[in-house]
């Protein structure tokens, strides 16, 4: 195999991929076909929590894969990795959020999610947030905010509107005609923003006074990465459906949507089969799920991620870092412009130090590591990213 073919065979995202080949990985280091080490201050875009190939993980998916893989869609028989790892994470959640769907993406959890609120409440309004990123497929795409991605695409789904996150000014305009609220708990392709002023407690309030779902996606604060298991615990503010995916199963696809058992029978019938998936709670990913939120649940890793953010925040101060956004280990350093961000991914793309950008802020640069980073790691790679920023030189760069 050479770099060409996968340029030839393999379809692109953008013209630009990092294109890094990579041989294997392990902890927090991805190694290349060169035998290079890459730190990773990224973790796959938030998915790998527990680092590469975690050795609870390999062992749950290879125990997993020499008694059954796919056996049946799912919902039709009973396979106790699903099972167990609902059972355990309603024990770790709100009263309400008590029944798990699993599904095969984040992207289909929304899907799943918007289409539960419009079935229960029988109303259509969405509303989601300027900025707000919720998957690629054509419902959680309609509620991108941010036009000039989506402009191609339409027509989406439609009465979807849109408010700024954090203007409590448009609060209002949730009402009696709208069957859910869309929210990002931290909203991160927008740059790491989080809620200010007691902010989702306020959007939770207009919720229950017009009979409206709140939809919360954690896909990426989700599984202990900000310093809880789930970040609306920050905020005093449980949602109806609770979205997740990303770090639950540490590095294998997947996807869930949390509601209450009532809630979640309108599934069920009228129509019946109101949501199916073949791959949906797949066995194998399934007990990858359950060994991921044992480990962040049994051990310090939640507490320790707050610590490693201070870590982070002490180290990364330089002058050409305007501000670090976000929570535990979802950092965004914030540059004065793109191109020292740019500058800051691709050059330390070349000295062995992962980072990438954020989806609709280019002055960012994403630190998002597994929680498992060592101390020693986080001092290896900030040292990395201070080189790299004191050999900026703006005429340098084109
Ligand atoms: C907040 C958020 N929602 C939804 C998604 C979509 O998840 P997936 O790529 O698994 O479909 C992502 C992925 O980056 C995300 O960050």
């Amino acid at each position: 195999m050479s770099k060409n073919d996968f340029f030839t065979y393999q379809a692109q995202t953008s013209t630009h991929p990092l294109a890094l080949e990579v041989s294997h990985a392990k902890g927090s280091y991805i190694y290349d076909q060169d035998g290079n080490a890459h730190l990773d201050f990224v973790a796959g875009v938030s998915a790998c929590s527990l680092g590469h190939s975690h050795p609870k993980v390999v062992d749950a998916v290879k125990a997993q894969v020499d008694r059954y893989m796919h056996v049946m869609v799912y919902g039709e028989y009973v396979q106790k990795p699903a099972v167990e790892f609902s059972k355990l994470l309603a024990a770790h959640l709100p009263d309400n959020l008590n029944t798990t769907y699993l599904v095969n993406s984040g992207t289909e959890a929304m899907e799943g999610a918007i289409k539960l609120a419009r079935r229960h409440t029988g109303r259509s309004q969405v509303i989601a947030a300027k900025n707000a990123y919720h998957g690629n497929t054509m419902g959680s795409l309609s509620l991108m905010g941010l036009e000039e991605r989506k402009s191609a695409f339409r027509p989406l789904i439609p009465d979807i509107r849109s408010i700024q996150f954090n203007a409590e000014e448009e609060i209002e305009t949730i009402t009696e005609k709208t069957a859910a609220v869309v929210l990002e708990t931290i909203q991160g392709g927008a740059g790491f923003i989080l809620p200010k002023n007691g902010y989702l407690e306020k959007i939770r309030r207009r919720c229950d006074e017009v009979g409206a779902l709140l939809i919360l996606d954690e896909i990426q604060p989700g599984f202990g990465r900000t310093g809880k298991l789930f970040a609306f615990e920050h905020f005093n503010c449980a949602p109806d459906i609770l979205v997740i995916g990303k770090g639950m199963a540490s590095g294998l696809p997947v996807g869930a949507f949390v509601a209450s058992h009532e809630l979640m029978t309108d599934l069920t019938e009228n129509p019946k089969f109101g949501h199916i998936t073949t791959f949906g709670g797949n066995p194998v990913i399934a007990a990858a799920s359950l060994a991921t939120l044992k480990e962040i649940t049994e051990t310090d890793l939640i507490p320790q991620t707050l610590e490693k953010e201070k870590l982070f925040r002490k180290l990364l101060q330089h002058p050409l870092i305007k501000e670090i956004r976000g929570k535990g280990l979802m950092l965004a350093p914030i540059m004065e412009n793109k191109e020292i961000a740019d500058y800051l991914v691709l050059e330390a793309a070349k000295k062995g130090l992962i980072l990438f950008w954020l989806l609709f802020e280019p002055k960012a640069v994403r630190i998002s590591p597994p929680l498992t980073i060592s101390m020693k790691e986080i001092e290896k790679g900030c040292d990395q990213i201070l080189g790299i920023l004191n050999s900026y030189k703006s005429d340098t760069v084109n």
